[in-house]
């Protein structure tokens, strides 16, 4: 006899979820992603990189340069911290352009920066333990942390970044010392804010005082089309008490998912090794030498970034012209210095879940901005990606957007 039908409080469900997959929804971004993918639809949904830039015949001869000289370690597994050369090419890549000091064992080369959030995640947070975020806030960090159980204490933002007075109110008053501050300072997805020189000391400061560690993503930061270089949070805090993580997503391309984390602190750096374990061994040795085999040509990479930086600044220049030309009144946004990203407010009483209803109807897309705020309701931001559409498309978009606000205002739903 089974024991479904010895106990009546057995639970015929077969496959029981964890309660922490309760939090866990698919992120609202892969979902619009799915729609939006669609050929006759302009979306300035997704946040993906211009696949007509990516330098498809070097990254070819690239991977065939490491399977002729080697070609079987290559193909096998590895060690979890990385390929050795990566490692020492990451920590003088660093050096050279964000001024930070790191040794090659510092470096843990990780599946995508996503995997980091989750591997740190994984190492530092219990159940409703608090990370410190900016509002709105990246929402892939959201849906690593939330399978953590973290619990949010959220910073205000203005044009420089995260409001550091704010900051420190919220560490005042926050009864459990948050457990990490995460930030986006380059570029913020979703706002495209960056933080300034000033706030980023202050920040240092701020956190050194309260014992928090600093997480600084910074996917973006090689991506600047105006504006003056700012040091890194990790180079201002010369390294104490910082996790740093970069990636080639937007660099070289995000298929790839290498990306790294460097943790100077030695103890934290041998958790998060095991935690890399356990997850997939280790990122795949083959696209770990491609990625080292062309990176390493500081020539030609470095003239691939300086090739793709002039594209992006003109569709970015174009999408906030566009705006300026074909949005009603009672809408801002604002005008990033790099990234792929700018962030719109449209008039209080539209709601860009419905706008997006409306503008998909004249094969627009956007991603509307409610799921990047934290504990707070906010129905009339979105954010716009202008990386992944030709001029003309950016131009055409914005109009069918701004048609699909005016429309929204008049009372179309
Ligand atoms: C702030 C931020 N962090 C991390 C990621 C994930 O990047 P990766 O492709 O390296 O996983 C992204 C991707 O858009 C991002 O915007």
């Amino acid at each position: 006899m089974s024991l479904a039908a010895s106990d009546p409080s057995f639970d015929t469900q077969v496959f029981r979820f964890a309660t922490r997959m309760g939090r866990l929804k698919a992120s609202a971004i892969r979902e619009i992603l799915k729609v939006t993918g669609m050929p006759d639809v302009i979306s300035f949904a997704g946040g993906l990189p211009a696949p007509e830039l990516f330098p498809v015949a070097q990254f070819a001869q690239a991977c065939q340069d490491v399977l002729a000289t080697d070609g079987p370690a290559a193909l096998q597994y590895s060690v979890t911290e990385g390929y050795e050369p990566l490692r020492r090419w990451v920590s003088e890549y660093l050096a050279r352009v964000n001024q930070i000091r790191c040794t090659p064992d510092q470096v843990l080369i990780i599946s995508g920066s996503q995997q980091g959030l989750d591997l740190i995640g994984k190492t530092l947070l219990d159940p409703g333990d608090f990370v410190i975020i900016e509002n709105p806030a990246y929402l892939g960090a959201i849906q690593a942390f939330d399978a953590y159980e973290a619990q949010y204490v959220t910073v205000a933002t203005d044009d420089e970044g995260i409001d550091t007075n704010d900051l420190l109110r919220v560490l005042r008053e926050t009864k459990r010392r948050p457990k990490l501050l995460y930030l986006v300072p380059n570029f913020q997805n979703p706002s495209g804010l960056t933080l300034s020189l000033r706030r980023r000391r202050d920040v240092v400061a701020i956190a050194a005082e309260y014992g928090i560690p600093i997480y600084e993503d910074d996917p973006y930061g090689r991506l600047r089309y105006s504006g003056e270089q700012i040091p890194s949070l990790m180079a201002i805090a010369k390294s104490r008490n910082c996790i740093y993580m970069s990636t080639v997503s937007k660099t070289i391309a995000p298929g790839m998912r290498v990306a790294w984390l460097v943790i100077p602190e030695r103890e934290v750096f041998e958790r998060v090794v095991p935690a890399k374990q356990a997850a997939d061994l280790h990122t795949s040795s083959f696209t770990q030498r491609a990625v080292y085999a062309y990176a390493s040509n500081t020539e030609v990479f470095e003239h691939h970034i300086a090739e793709m930086l002039p594209v992006y600044a003109r569709r970015r220049d174009l999408m906030v012209e566009s705006l300026e030309r074909f949005m009603p009144d009672g809408c801002s946004w604002t005008r990033p210095d790099g990234g792929l990203f700018l962030w719109a407010r449209v008039p209080e009483e539209v709601d860009t879940e419905a706008l997006l209803a409306l503008a998909s109807r004249s094969k627009v897309a956007f991603v509307p901005g409610a799921p990047f705020w934290v504990n707070r309701v906010v129905r009339n931001t979105m954010r716009l990606n202008f990386s992944n559409a030709s001029d003309e498309m950016i131009v055409e978009g914005v109009k069918r957007l701004g048609e699909a606000v005016k429309a929204y205002l008049a009372g179309a739903r």
